[in-house]
């Protein structure tokens, strides 16, 4: 990938570009707590987005897409989005750099990426992070990973319209080799958690359903939540977000939320104490508990979020009662995309082969497994 990407610069732009890489990203548990100020446990993984990139010393940004074998280019000045979906990551981040007065010059680039797309490990975030670090880099714009972060979650918010939270970029910018971050979304502290289980593997099932709805149901499960703490807040003013609702309080007041409000709020809040649990249970080198943890999240996922699908609950049932497993849930934004399975290292051939078969006898489709390891996060390859 590294040669090829080098190579497509030379052959578009004159000369040698600088590379950089951004990874996308697992979740262990934490799911959809992020925009809610709650915790996530994410870790960068070994596949990435890449640029290749050199300033040209005008005003004209010249981008070129490995994967869609086009070329896309405008002004570093420009307010009209560009027709490519694919170019508004960059353009994006421009902007949400540009928002921040960050000086940003013309540059010619190449992009490429292994991470698979719509398989919810966050390919997206990997492209405005890597674009971020690389701008950050080249303009000198002294801008911290955090604040990168940030701006790609921005950029998500204006030219993509997805309202998403901080994990994905956070992750992204943040990984460090085999070690998962608990972030808390609301003081944007984090601690690195050191994560290589003895024996043990992550493996990602991806069902390669990519649900239309995916991004606007999104923004509803959010607009869900924001409802709930409107509510709460006419009896506790104090509460600005759902980390500040306990399940008591949830509980005491059931009957003023609607029942679809109750349930989104009643898994957010619960998956905050699954996600203390199992990092409890992780310093404690308890991966079936943890595992365990990762079941309930599943459970509230689908039945009280319901932002499963019927192939990520079939994958997980099946997961759940496989011998050498320890956890499985869907992970994500959801709709689609893959499950996240923490099993013994030596069963992971045979359940990958089991999963594959009886998946497809079910939906006709193929199962695409991908085997990951927690790596480094953003940065410049040299
Ligand atoms: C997507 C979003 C994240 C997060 C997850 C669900 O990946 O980009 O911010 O909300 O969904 O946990």
């Amino acid at each position: 990938m590294i040669e090829i990407i080098r190579q497509c610069f030379r052959e578009h732009f004159a000369g040698d570009g600088i590379l950089y890489a951004a990874p996308g990203r697992v979740n262990l548990i934490g799911e959809h707590t992020d925009y809610n100020l709650g915790f996530v446990l994410p870790g960068a993984i070994d596949k990435s987005f890449y640029m290749v990139i050199a300033p040209n010393g005008t005003q004209l940004c010249n981008l070129f897409s490995i994967h869609f074998d086009a070329m896309v280019s405008f002004s570093i000045d420009e307010t009209a989005l560009p027709e490519a979906l694919w170019s508004r990551y960059v353009f994006g981040e421009i902007k949400e750099l540009q928002a921040l007065g960050c000086k940003v010059g013309g540059f010619n680039a190449v992009v490429a990426s292994d991470i698979p797309i719509g398989a919810g490990i966050s390919s997206s975030a990997a492209f405005t992070s890597v674009t971020g670090i690389a701008l950050n880099d080249l303009f000198d714009l002294k801008l911290s990973k955090m604040e990168l972060a940030k701006a790609g979650q921005m950029c998500e918010h204006h030219y993509v319209g997805v309202r998403c939270g901080i994990m994905d970029q956070f992750a992204s910018l943040h990984g460090r080799e085999a070690t998962l971050m608990r972030l808390d979304c609301r003081s944007l502290d984090y601690e690195y958690i050191p994560f290589a289980p003895d024996g043990l593997s992550l493996l990602l099932l991806d069902t390669q359903v990519k649900h239309s709805l995916a991004s606007s149901e999104y923004n509803l499960r959010r607009a869900d939540c924001e409802a709930g703490v409107a509510q709460l807040r006419q009896r506790y003013p104090s509460i600005e977000s759902l980390r500040d609702v306990s399940l008591e309080v949830l509980e005491a007041h059931r009957s003023e939320l609607s029942p679809v409000v109750y349930n989104r709020c009643s898994f957010v809040v619960e998956e905050n104490e699954r996600l203390l649990r199992a990092c409890r249970a992780l310093e404690e080198g308890d991966y079936a508990l943890c595992g365990a943890q990762m079941y309930g999240s599943h459970e509230g996922l689908s039945k009280k979020y319901e932002v499963s699908c019927p192939e990520l609950d079939y994958l997980q049932g099946i997961a759940q009662n496989y011998p050498g497993m320890l956890g499985a849930r869907m992970m994500g934004g959801g709709f689609g995309g893959c499950t996240i399975n923490l099993l013994q290292e030596d069963a992971v051939d045979e359940f990958i082969e089991f999963c594959g078969n009886s998946f497809s006898k079910k939906f006709w489709k193929e199962l695409r497994p991908i085997k990951v390891r927690i790596g480094k996060g953003a940065g410049i390859i040299v």
